[in-house]
């Protein structure tokens, strides 16, 4: 059975991205966030970025048009019954992400595969909880999503090969590249980047050099497209330390550990561009290195 009606779950930065993705390339998208506030700001979001495509012509104004079209949005779990591809991308909270597929297990016709886009949870903690772990899969995007070509797919023990092949699928028809991935905490990329963000905070704490200088040293020593510190201000400092407790609490190793110094941040309320503050103060034109 071919994938053609999609849900997501979430409509933040990565729930908007992926919607707006899946809307570009054809598919007839349903999106569910909680209330009609965090609906407004997620439909806002997705408009923003296919008008700023326009603007930049990667986009025509038809094709913005007819990708509108394609996109519908809800507060309604009970609206995603019919999709054939229900993808999550809500905030990393298992007891939340179970609930939801909880209700969605329910409702959804036999035939929906569950998708989740943690970072780190295991895929096997969610689809266990449902009536379908064969029909269940990690689909993990990556932020940007409308330019990051990767999606990791995510198969447990249970999932069964059709289902595989067809996230697999879906990911391509996406413009994606999918790699595959066994359902491990961190999954691939994930495994290796976070170990280098938190190593980097703990040099910071060392003293070794600035947050500046650092991310100047990674930028044009390695050729990164950004330091290791703008990145965090990228991928949200609250999501960095959840995926880093998480990632320790499955491996026990101290490379995942959070250090001392990206808690101090969190409780201070600098997640990141998204709050304006992280790293860098983010108001002006240029980021600026903040106090640490
Ligand atoms: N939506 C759509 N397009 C975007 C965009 C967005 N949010 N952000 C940037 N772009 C586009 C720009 O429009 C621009 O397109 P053109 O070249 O066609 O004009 C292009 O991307 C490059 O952008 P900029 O010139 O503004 O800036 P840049 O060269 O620094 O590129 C970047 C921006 C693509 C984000 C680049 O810095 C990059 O690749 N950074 C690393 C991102 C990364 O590592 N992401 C993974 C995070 S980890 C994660 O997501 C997983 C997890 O679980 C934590």
């Amino acid at each position: 059975m071919n994938i053609e009606k999609v849900g997501v779950v979430g409509c933040g930065l990565m729930g908007s991205g992926i919607a707006e993705v899946a809307a570009k390339s054809g598919f007839e998208v349903k999106v569910r966030e909680i209330n009609d506030d965090a609906v407004e700001a997620g439909r806002k979001r997705i408009r923003r970025s296919l008008d700023k495509a326009v603007e930049k012509e990667k986009l025509s104004a038809e094709d913005r048009d007819a990708t509108w079209e394609r996109l519908s949005f809800t507060t309604e779990v009970s609206d995603l019954a019919d999709r054939d591809l229900v993808i999550e991308a809500v905030v990393e909270d298992l007891e939340l992400k179970n609930a939801l597929f909880g209700e969605l297990d329910g409702r959804c016709g036999e035939h929906t595969i569950f998708a989740s886009n943690t970072s780190s949870l295991t895929i096997t903690d969610m689809a266990a909880a449902t009536s379908r772990p064969d029909r269940f899969v990690g689909l993990h995007f990556f932020n940007p999503v409308p330019v990051m070509k990767l999606v990791e797919v995510v198969r447990t023990i249970a999932t069964s090969d059709e289902t595989f092949d067809r996230a697999f699928a879906f990911s391509k028809a996406l413009g994606k590249v999918p790699i595959a991935a066994k359902d491990n905490s961190g999954f691939v990329v994930n495994l290796l980047l976070v170990p280098y963000m938190l190593d980097a905070i703990r040099q910071l704490e060392r003293g070794v050099a600035s947050v500046a200088d650092i991310d100047t040293g990674m930028t044009l020593g390695c050729g990164y497209p950004m330091g290791p510190f703008v990145l965090c201000d990228f991928v949200g400092i609250d999501t960095l330390y959840k995926i880093s407790e998480i990632m320790f609490d499955e491996y026990r190793e101290e490379r995942y550990a959070p250090p001392p110094l990206l808690r101090r941040i969190v409780a201070m309320g600098r997640y990141g561009r998204k709050t304006g503050k992280g790293f860098y103060d983010w108001s002006g034109e240029q980021p600026v290195p903040l106090p640490i």
